[in-house]
C-alpha cells in the first residue's frame, strides 16, 4: 500500500493498510428527502511506522458526528447498563473512597455510568458535546457540562471544581483524533494520584475476529496495549492497568496513571507479551487480516444475493455504527434488505447513512418475521438472541458475519 498520512500521536508516518472507499458518517442517519445533502469520506485505516497507533487514514470534522442530534444511547442495551453499573460501583469502592471525591466523564452522554454516582451523592461532571444525549442526562439529576473534551475544557474544570480522582471514558477516548490536547488535559486535571481510565474496542479482538465494522468515522484509533504505553509515555502519563472486557465485541479497558504514583499490573506485561508473541502489528498480520475482511464481504454478498433469488426477505437487526461500513463496503440496498429494525428512537422512520435502508422499530420486526434477520448488532447477540426468541421458534434465522459469515 502507497497511501500515508500523519500520525496524530507522534507526526511520523502512517502507512495504509485496508481501504472501505466512500463512506458517509455513520451515525448521521438521513430523513428521507434530505438523501443529496449527505456527507462523504474516505475510510482507510493504517498504522504508524514509529509508534504503532493504528488509525484512520482521513479525519472526518467532529461536529459532523457529535452535535444536538448525535442518536446513540448507551442505555440502549441492558447489559451496558449493567455493565456500567459494576464499573460505577466499584468505584466507589476503591477510587472515591476520600473526602469528598471528584470523577469526571468524557462523553458521558445519556448518563448511565453517572447515574450511579449522582445517586451514592459523589461529586461527579459528565463532559458531553451531543446536547441531546446531555440534556436526557441532565433530567436524570446528572451535572453536565455541554462540551467537547480537550485542554482548555480541563483547565476551566480544574479552575472551578479541583483535581479529579478519576477521569473515565467508555468508547469515546477512540473517537477523538486530538489526542495531545486530551492527555495534557489529562494530566492537568488528574489529582497526583489519580486514575484516567478509558475502554475501548481492542484491536487484537478485531484483527483476531476480522471485525473490519468497528472500522468507521468515530472510531479513529485502535488501540493496543503497546501503542497505549507508547502513547501514555510520550504524554507523561504510565500504563499501569489492563483488563479484557467481554462488551462490544471485546475490548480493554486501560488505566493510566502519573508515572510512580501507581505500580504497574502484571496484567500490563502479560499483554504486552501477548502482542508481541502474536505479531499483532506486523505487516503480513495486517495483510492476512485485509485477506479474511475481503472474503467475509463477498460471502456475505454471496450470501444475500442468493436470498433474493430464492425470493426470500432478510430484514437487518440493529441500525449500528458499525451497520454504515458494512452495507457501505458491500453496497447492501434496500433490494437485499428490506429495512433495518431499532428501538433507537431517533434513528427510526430516517433512512441508515448512505445504503438508504428504513430504520423502523422492533414492532415492524414482530409484524411480520423475516426468513432471516441479518444481526448488524452482533456485539448484543446474547441479548437480542434471547429476547426474539420467538423468532427462532417461527423458523427464522440470524446471519452472522463475524469473524466468518454464518447462519444459527
Ligand atoms: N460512554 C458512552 C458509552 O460507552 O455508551 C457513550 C459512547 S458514544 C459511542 C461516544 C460519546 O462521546 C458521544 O456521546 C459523543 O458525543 C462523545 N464525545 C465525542 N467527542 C468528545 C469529546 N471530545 N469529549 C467528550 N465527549 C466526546
Ligand atoms: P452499538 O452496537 O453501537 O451498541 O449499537 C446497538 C444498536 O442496536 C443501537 O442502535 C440500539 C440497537 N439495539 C436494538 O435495536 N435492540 C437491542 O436489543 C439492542 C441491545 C440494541
Amino acid at each position: 500500500m502507497s497511501a500515508t498520512s500523519s500520525c496524530r500521536i507522534c507526526d511520523d508516518t502512517v502507512h495504509e493498510f485496508i481501504d472501505f472507499g466512500r463512506q458517509p458518517a455513520s451515525d448521521a442517519f438521513v430523513t428521507p428527502g434530505e438523501e443529496a445533502q449527505e456527507f462523504f469520506f474516505r475510510l482507510a485505516v493504517g498504522i504508524c511506522q514509529t509508534c504503532d497507533m493504528v488509525q484512520l487514514m482521513e479525519e472526518v470534522p467532529r461536529e459532523k458526528m457529535f452535535h444536538e442530534d448525535y442518536p446513540y444511547l448507551s442505555s440502549g442495551s441492558s447489559v451496558m447498563r449493567a455493565h456500567f453499573e459494576g464499573l460505577a460501583r466499584r468505584f466507589l469502592n476503591t477510587e472515591l473512597t476520600g473526602d469528598d471525591p471528584f470523577i469526571v466523564e468524557l462523553g458521558s452522554n445519556d448518563g448511565t455510568m453517572l447515574h450511579t454516582i449522582a445517586q451514592a451523592g459523589v461529586r461527579h461532571l459528565g463532559v458531553e458535546p451531543s446536547g441531546g444525549v446531555a440534556e436526557l442526562a441532565a433530567t436524570k439529576g446528572i451535572r453536565v457540562r455541554k462540551d467537547f473534551f480537550e485542554e482548555s475544557t480541563a483547565t476551566a474544570i480544574h479552575s472551578s471544581d479541583g483535581a479529579a480522582d478519576v477521569i473515565y471514558a467508555a468508547n469515546t477516548l477512540c473517537h477523538i483524533p486530538y489526542m495531545a490536547s486530551i492527555l495534557r488535559g489529562v494530566t492537568t486535571l488528574l489529582a497526583p494520584n489519580g486514575v484516567f481510565v478509558f475502554e475501548d474496542p481492542y484491536f487484537g479482538e478485531i484483527v483476531e475476529r476480522a471485525s473490519f465494522d468497528q472500522v468507521y468515522d468515530e472510531h479513529f484509533y485502535f488501540f493496543t496495549a503497546g501503542s497505549v504505553d507508547e502513547m501514555a509515555r510520550r504524554h507523561g502519563l504510565e500504563l499501569v492497568d489492563v483488563e479484557r472486557l467481554p462488551v462490544h465485541g471485546g475490548e480493554v479497558r486501560y488505566t493510566l496513571a502519573r508515572p510512580g504514583a501507581r505500580q504497574r499490573s502484571a496484567a500490563v506485561t502479560a499483554l504486552l507479551a501477548e502482542e508481541e508473541a502474536a505479531r499483532l502489528t506486523d505487516p503480513a498480520t495486517l495483510a492476512d487480516f485485509r485477506t479474511r475482511v475481503e472474503k467475509n464481504r463477498d460471502d456475505l454478498m454471496s450470501f444475500l444475493r442468493e436470498q433474493r433469488e430464492l425470493g426470500r426477505r432478510v430484514v437487518g437487526y440493529g441500525a449500528t455504527a458499525k451497520s454504515a461500513t458494512v452495507t457501505n463496503y458491500l453496497g447492501i440496498g434496500p433490494d437485499l434488505v428490506s429495512f433495518v429494525c431499532d428501538t433507537t428512537p431517533a434513528k427510526q422512520g430516517r433512512l441508515t447513512p448512505g445504503a438508504h435502508l428504513p430504520v423502523r422499530p422492533p414492532s415492524a420486526f414482530h409484524e411480520e418475521y423475516p426468513d432471516y434477520a441479518l444481526l448488524f448488532a452482533w456485539n448484543h447477540a446474547e441479548e437480542i438472541m434471547a429476547k426474539e426468541q420467538a423468532f427462532r421458534e417461527a423458523g427464522g434465522k440470524w446471519i452472522l458475519y463475524v469473524p466468518t459469515v454464518h447462519v444459527v
